[in-house]
């Protein structure tokens, strides 16, 4: 009798955990219907963001990007790209038109935790020495024309203002960064005050964001790319869009007729957009509550986090992995996207690799088959919902720009560049999200390209920094 009863215990326990799990999976769900209301109310909120400042929750920021690269930019330049947990420095001698991008250099440096919560001097310190030490290991492949300044295109990846190519407010943090006394100042004075306390003699010549870069970088290869998304630690969006389009634009209209737009689509919310309460709570909990709704179910820094709150919630209520909750599974952040995907991709019969990230990282042993699937299920959902959401994204950009149906019989080609850890590395997310686009695409589909764009963001910079030298004016009279 003992027996039976702890097996009727336990499976009360195994029909508590799924009915959490269904009730989650109901949640999230985003059937195409869903998927259309969302792109479409990310339209709506394209257009209210560009009509006036403070519009809409999109911000639309004029990039005061008119020009996007040809080929014919030339000279030794520098970027440095800043907005994730590591941040890179890169050096680019571009050979104009026959020769392109000729010799190249990267170095990855990651960035201290400590520095991403703390005083705007440290952290813009800390970059420009890892700079300097950079520019101080530059060999003979790389030429500077005599007399000349060295110049920097700066990636730098949260909402910024911009008063010009090259300066801009900070408008606020994101992604984990919360440096307060950074908030309101210009980011390329910040950066410039600490080059100069250095000594390092540089000039930040663009000010830009990943996506940006990522579109210029685009460009320079394909010139059918008309947008660049990234998926990443965040997620967000550019586009290029036509200067008379922009009501809150009182600039001078570009030569070219166009203005380069950076979303910030993270920031985008809607009623359509499936959330559960464990989004809510994450949201409630994190450094920036009430803000980047949409980041925080796409984006590589939080779909670790929401797995975890509902295996947390599952151990809680249904004892799932046992009697007692696992301490680990307590701790916020502590299931990385990267180990969810690890466990999303484990194909073996036995799911070691689920087992052993489990033990790993969560120091749950022993757990059975039947409980590694539902971990995976749960790895799936959540990717699902983020992937799919992330291709509504870019069908309402696609519609903005009236390149979501067939007009007068034309097919117009239309590159969207991609980049960003997600993209590049969860496969399946990846995979989840070009086939929902085409889904969404129907009969349009076959002339929509997703273009892997590797690091373009950092060659973008140098290439925008290059298009707005200082010594450009010089040479061109
Ligand atoms: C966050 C930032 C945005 C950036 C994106 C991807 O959403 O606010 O500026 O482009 O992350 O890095």
């Amino acid at each position: 009798a003992l027996v039976v009863r702890h097996r009727m215990r336990s499976s009360g326990r195994w029909a508590k955990a799924m009915a959490i799990l269904r009730e989650f999976e109901e949640k999230c769900g985003t059937p195409i219907g869903k998927l259309r209301q969302v792109a479409d109310a990310m339209t709506v909120e394209m257009h209210a963001g560009l009509a006036s400042e403070g519009g809409s929750k999109l911000k639309m920021i004029i990039s005061y990007v008119d020009n996007l690269p040809t080929g014919d930019e030339k000279g030794l330049f520098y970027a440095l790209d800043l907005g994730g947990t590591n941040f890179r420095v890169l050096r680019v001698q571009l050979g104009g038109k026959d020769n392109r991008v000729g010799k190249q250099e990267c170095e990855e440096v990651s960035i201290p935790p400590h520095l991403m919560i703390g005083m705007s001097d440290a952290l813009f310190n800390f970059i420009a020495e890892a700079l300097a030490k950079f520019v101080a290991t530059e060999g003979e492949d790389f030429h500077l024309s005599p007399g000349r300044q060295r110049e920097l295109g700066f990636t730098f990846s949260f909402p910024v203002r911009q008063s010009s190519i090259a300066s801009g407010s900070l408008i606020k943090w994101t992604k984990g960064f919360s440096i307060e006394d950074a908030v309101g100042q210009d980011v390329v004075g910040e950066l410039t005050k600490a080059m100069e306390r250095i000594g390092l003699d540089m000039r930040v010549a663009a000010l830009v964001n990943d996506t940006i870069g990522t579109l210029a970088g685009g460009r320079y290869y394909n010139q059918d790319v008309i947008a660049a998304v990234i998926l990443g630690t965040g997620t967000n969006a550019a586009y290029v869009e036509r200067a008379h389009a922009i009501p809150k634009w009182h600039g001078l209209l570009p030569k070219s007729g166009d203005m380069v737009i950076n979303m910030e689509w993270g920031n985008f919310r809607s009623s359509h957009l499936p959330l559960t309460e464990y989004d809510q709570t994450l949201d409630v909990e994190s450094l920036n509550p009430g803000e980047q709704i949409f980041e925080k179910i796409i984006s590589g820094m939080y779909l670790g986090e929401i797995v975890r709150r509902v295996l947390y919630r599952m151990a809680e209520e249904a004892a799932f992995f046992g009697d007692s909750v696992p301490p680990k599974l307590k701790i916020p952040f502590i299931l990385r996207t990267p180990d969810m995907s690890a466990m999303h991709h484990d194909t073996s019969s036995d799911l070691r690799v689920v087992g052993s990230k489990l033990k790993d990282i969560l120091e749950i042993s022993n757990t059975s088959l039947k409980t590694r699937k539902v971990v995976v299920e749960l790895c799936d959902i959540v990717a699902t919902r983020g992937a799919r959401l992330s291709a509504a994204g870019i069908l309402g950009i696609l519609k903005k720009l009236g390149r979501d149906t067939v007009r007068g019989g034309e097919k117009q080609k239309s590159v969207v560049a991609l980049d960003g850890g997600l993209f590049e590395h969860y496969s399946k997310f990846r995979g989840c999200m070009e086939s929902t686009l085409k889904e969404l695409l129907g009969e349009v589909s076959d002339s929509i390209v997703i273009e892997h764009s590797n690091d373009g963001s950092g060659i973008g910079a140098a290439l925008l920094a290059a298009s707005h030298s200082q010594y450009l004016e010089v040479e061109e009279s």
